[in-house]
């Protein structure tokens, strides 16, 4: 059975240890001992309590404690710990998908590995080492810190990716060191990492590079463009549901048709000129009509849509809709989505705006429709309003005609914003006041302090600035 048997060097396991930050006296663990290393280096380097577990009963029987008044060893599986603790140390077992399943007769189940991991979405993919990681840092206390070594070769796949937005929920990633060379005894492995990372905190990350010869290493900043990336920002899609609004495929049958009886007209907001500012309480209203089956519609409505399509037919145009008529299909039936807390238009000139769906308006194609149920939308309304996001529009929108910019869906999906759960109870209410204020008064003065306490997280004071610039630049390639 491959229990992921890779053992760190001495000095290393040293460079990890002092990568700690944690107060004199912190209970420590390293959940998968093996030779013992980290225990060694904690109880020569630090003052910390240290609890080692290691599955492997001869690993296990194999390593005397060095110092059984700080120091406890458990022969057992990691996956059972339930405690917490201030620091975790580790080396994880690198053990393919494929081969967890032999692991059962020591209790180790794909399944076991998925509840230790609670609400953590992991792909059946994840390599051992990956379940290790997650469990970790969900054993962390606040502010607790994991120290890992381990392989690099999911920083750049899907499953990686994924991996890092789960755990960016949780805290964030303070250092990164890409290791070359070889961090373990023998010459195992290739591209390997070390990561730290701090649970329920914001900062960012400070990316090194190691390179390791024999028993020795260098370790020197990197120019790695990711420097500034903040581990606390979220895609949006991870937190909120997106959507275009209602498609009719034909507006001039289904958009205020000319219908006395009102039976199946329902209202919806087609244009972002039909209000002003960032609400939709007061607006204009388009009528459309939404029949679901020609059994529910009246007699005025059947003569209507007999007419509509004939126009089809003789137009040979909507495609799409020909087509269903022809094939004797439902052509007319739209599907209403449930409304959203805030809509986007998508096409924009001078300001871009996210506007708070009051009313819980329908909404046509022309607008993005956002919602994040589990979040207060005038938080959504703060983290949508303001220069961080407005810089990222700017610089993925496509220009197009008149110095117009569009944006795509991915573009929508892709707006990094804070993780609402990384940011503080005060900065919050500020931001929900500044959101409401922003409503009230339209004043654009607001957008500008949304922005600086948003600053901190973004790890950045020069989004207007740069947004302002970049704006300019759009604009005046067309005047
Ligand atoms: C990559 S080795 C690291 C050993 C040591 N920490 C080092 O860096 O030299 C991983 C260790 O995890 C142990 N292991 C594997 N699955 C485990 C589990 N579920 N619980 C605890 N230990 C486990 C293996 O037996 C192996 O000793």
């Amino acid at each position: 059975m491959n229990l992921g048997q890779v053992y760190t060097k001495r000095t290393i396991a040293d460079y990890m240890v002092n990568l700690f930050t944690i107060v004199d006296g912190a209970r420590v663990l390293d959940p998968c001992f093996g030779g013992g290393v980290f225990i060694e280096s904690l109880l020569a380097n630090t003052n910390h309590k240290v609890q080692g577990v290691e599955i492997d009963k001869d690993s296990f029987d194999k390593f005397t404690n060095p110092n059984s008044a700080r120091c406890q060893l458990l022969n057992c599986d990691f996956f059972d710990i339930e405690e917490e603790f201030d620091g975790i140390i580790m080396n994880p077992p690198y053990v393919r998908q494929e081969e967890i399943d032999a692991m059962a007769e020591l209790g180790v189940t794909k399944q076991k590995l998925q509840s230790a991991c609670g609400l953590m979405t992991i792909s059946t993919k994840a390599n051992l080492y990956m379940y290790f990681i997650l469990r970790a840092i969900l054993l962390l206390k606040d502010g607790g810190e994991l120290i890992a070594i381990f392989p690099n070769s999911w920083t750049n796949t899907p499953v990686g990716k994924q991996f890092r937005e789960q755990i960016g929920h949780y805290g964030c990633i303070t250092d990164f060191i890409n290791v070359t060379g070889d961090p373990f005894v023998g010459s195992p492995m290739v591209d390997v990492c070390i990561l730290k990372f701090k649970r329920n905190t914001i900062s960012g990350t400070n990316y090194q590079k190691m390179l390791v010869k024999g028993e020795t290493y260098t370790v020197v900043e990197s120019s790695n463009e990711q420097t500034r990336k903040q581990d606390g920002l979220v895609k949006l899609h991870t937190i909120a549901n997106i959507r275009r609004g209602v498609t009719t495929g034909a507006n001039k049958f289904f958009v205020n048709p000319s219908l006395f009886t009102q039976d199946h007209l329902i209202d919806i907001l087609s244009s972002p000129k039909d209000f002003y500012g960032y609400t939709t309480k007061k607006c204009k209203q388009d009528k459309l009509l939404v029949i679901v089956s020609e059994k529910e519609a009246n007699d005025e409505e059947l003569t209507y849509l007999e007419n509509c399509a004939m126009v089809i037919l003789k137009e040979g145009k909507p495609q799409t809709l020909k087509t269903l008529i022809e094939n004797g299909q439902n052509w007319y039936s739209i599907t209403m989505p449930p409304s959203a807390q805030i809509i986007f238009s998508y096409i924009i000139r001078n300001n871009i705006k996210f506007v708070l769906n009051e009313g819980g308006r329908n909404v046509r194609d022309n607008f993005y429709m956002i919602s994040a149920k589990t979040e207060n939308p005038l938080l959504l309304m703060a983290l949508l309003n303001n220069y961080h996001v407005f810089l990222q529009l700017e610089k993925c929108g496509k220009t197009y005609g008149k110095g117009l910019l569009k944006l795509q869906k991915y573009d929508i999906d892709a707006i990094e914003i804070p993780h609402p759960s990384l940011i503080t109870d005060e900065d919050k209410q500020d931001l929900i006041r500044f959101a409401e204020n922003l409503i009230a008064t339209t004043d654009e003065e607001i957008v500008t302090n949304i922005t600086n306490v948003l600053n901190k997280y973004y790890g950045t004071e020069n989004a207007q600035q740069e947004f302002e610039n970049s704006k300019q630049e759009r604009l005046s390639n067309h005047d």
